[in-house]
């Protein structure tokens, strides 16, 4: 048929927090953040064919309505681009949801970048920045990818240097945990300066080696509320040499590795104690890949 766009596939990447530090508490109720995080090659797919209305399934039947992160995108890019045409998304589900792997909100950003290009709707990476932070505070930094410094509410996005690849093992106890619940269970007394992760910026910057975890400001809430969470970070430290650390809210536990299969060892240890076990690589995208890499 004359006119129609071929079906788009993108990839939604997973995300780990290197280094994350809450440094204070905004007017707004939000958290300022200063974080190191990093995409990995774990994905959702996110598939757009011609429709004539806006339609939406998806693989996990409880993300599959009508007000998941990546029809609200599609909404919004609509309107802010007078676009007039539909689409049929179809979103397969590989990331665990409020896992603290950035999931919804990194296929919230693959609907954006991707429904740009699909409808040639002709919004800006700062455009779709702008309609990012919307939809959620991790969501603009799903627009870069890589290694980037994240800071403010999410939304100040500085792309680093790729740094040697890495493996990371990551655990999830099963037992999801809330964003919200997190940082209300935060008291301001475990705020801290941000330096440690600027820190770490800066040597990943410098000589692109950094392969070490941070620190994980929100870790000692979450354990406040979630005793599995706290399970598992103690089982993945005990076989990772005590190396391990919490991505983003949580609960999923991450261990780094300068090789496959030292992680792929880890990963064996903890299948059959931890529900969800799996080992993804750093991911940086190639030039283009994304509307602001
Ligand atoms: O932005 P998003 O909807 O993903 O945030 C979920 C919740 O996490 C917010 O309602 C807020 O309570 C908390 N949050 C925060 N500071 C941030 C990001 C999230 O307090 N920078």
């Amino acid at each position: 048929m004359a006119g129609m766009s071929p079906a788009l596939r993108a990839h939604a990447r997973a995300k780990v927090n290197l280094s994350l530090e809450v440094v204070g508490r905004r007017d707004d109720g939000y958290h300022d953040l200063v974080s190191v995080m990093q995409t990995l090659s774990l994905a959702d797919t996110l598939t757009i064919e011609e429709a004539a209305e806006l339609t939406f399934y998806c693989s996990d039947s409880e993300l599959d309505t009508s007000d998941n992160l990546v029809v609200r995108a599609a909404r919004l890019l609509r309107s802010r681009c007078n676009v007039s045409r539909g689409c049929s998304m179809y979103l397969q589900k590989e990331i665990p949801a409020s896992a603290g792997l950035g999931g919804g909100s990194s296929d919230a950003a693959a609907a954006l970048a991707a429904l740009n290009t699909f409808w040639n709707a002709g919004a800006t990476c700062s455009d779709l920045c702008a309609m990012a932070e919307e939809l959620g505070s991790d969501v603009p930094f799903f627009l870069y990818g890589g290694t980037s410094l994240v800071r403010g509410r999410g939304e100040k996005v500085t792309r680093l240097r790729d740094p040697r690849p890495a493996w990371y093992v990551l655990a999830n106890p099963g037992v999801p945990a809330r964003t919200a619940d997190v940082f209300s269970a935060l008291s301001p007394d475990e705020w801290t300066s941000g330096e440690a992760t600027l820190a770490m910026a800066m040597s990943i910057s410098g000589d692109g080696r950094s392969t070490l975890l941070g620190v994980n400001g929100l870790e000692p809430s979450l354990f406040r509320i979630n005793r599995e969470a706290k399970e598992c970070f103690d089982l993945v430290s005990s076989l990772a040499s005590g190396r391990a650390i919490v991505a983003g809210s949580g609960p999923t536990v991450v261990a780094g590795s300068d090789t496959e299969e030292s992680a792929m060892e880890i990963a064996r240890l903890l299948t059959g104690r931890v529900p969800w076990v799996r080992v993804a690589r750093s991911h940086s995208p190639a030039p283009g890949e994304l509307p602001c890499a």
